[in-house]
């Protein structure tokens, strides 16, 4: 039986390959996408969000647009969101099945429906200080002593602290930080053997890494970083990642610190295995 899965994006790059990877997994039922600004402003991560699932297919699955917020990664995931290369998606039929993403969670959570947030986690707040509860919630977010806005803050959580907090101190979700998606690099390899229109996707972002080399950690190879299909690929086979809990909370800046909420943290995995998986379900 299918698990009912939810991804909350901000479509984005590596967001393309956790939304491809979970429309062609058998395991998870894709029950809808509910859009956040992030990567670039809302409107265009809902289109984007809108032509992902017409390429793949799926325009059955439905696109809530979420909450508004400044755009902030147009330097990695390009001015359009998908590296210059949005429009060669198709457009798609449905359009916008609706606006409100607490509204749509009430509706739509059952007691096994996995939620995947991958973006800014301003809709898994909002829905979290309305009441609703989330029965199971992996968050690609955060760095355990690092970050890739500061120092020391991670995008996701940067870029809406406030809800980052919320989310840590009261929706008992596992975390997939950036000390374990740094090490998941997609290279060249890889993306020549994957979906070529998703491959194409990542010319600014292969650019992007290769100029800023701290961020590929192992500096060994050209690629992309595959941070948020990390995160999905536990949601597909629970399991996947190697998961300890540790007492943390959120700074005014959006950092992962020490404090006394309980948190599953996702720390490691077998990437040669995960980066098969993915590549297995990415073949077109
Ligand atoms: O820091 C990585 C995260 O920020 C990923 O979700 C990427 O898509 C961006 O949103
Ligand atoms: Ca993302």
């Amino acid at each position: 039986m299918a698990i009912p899965l939810i991804i909350d994006t901000d479509p984005g790059v590596d967001d393309a390959f956790a939304i491809a990877l979970a429309a062609r997994s058998p395991e998870v039922e894709l029950k809808g996408l509910t859009t956040v600004f992030g990567n670039v402003g809302l409107d265009l991560t809902t289109a984007n969000a809108l032509r992902l699932l017409a390429h793949l297919g799926r325009t059955d699955v439905p696109v809530v647009r979420g909450f508004e917020g400044p755009g902030g990664a147009a330097d990695v995931h390009g001015e359009d969101g998908l590296g210059g290369q949005a429009l060669t998606l198709p457009e798609n039929p449905k359009g916008v099945h609706g606006e409100d993403p607490v509204r749509f969670f009430a509706d739509n959570l059952t007691p096994d429906t996995m939620v995947a947030a991958i973006g800014p986690l301003t809709n898994i707040a909002a829905a979290l200080e309305a009441g609703i509860e989330f029965p199971r919630l992996i968050v690609m977010g955060g760095g355990l002593g690092i970050g890739n806005m500061t120092v020391r803050a991670e995008f996701n959580f940067w870029a809406d602290a406030a809800a980052a907090r919320t989310v840590i101190r009261r929706g008992n979700p596992i975390v997939v930080p950036l000390n374990l998606t740094q090490q998941c690099i997609a290279d060249t390899e890889f993306l020549a053997n994957v979906d070529p229109v998703l491959s194409n996707l990542t010319g600014t972002y292969r650019e992007y890494l290769a100029r800023h080399s701290e961020q590929n950690l192992s500096g060994r190879e050209e690629g992309i970083l595959v941070h948020d299909a990390v995160a999905v690929a536990e949601a597909i086979v629970p399991g996947t990642l190697s998961l300890r809990v540790h007492g943390l909370d959120i700074d005014d800046e959006g950092a992962l610190v020490g404090g006394k909420h309980q948190v599953e943290v996702a720390e490691d995995c077998d990437w040669p295995a995960l980066r098969a998986f993915m590549e297995q379900r990415l073949s077109v």
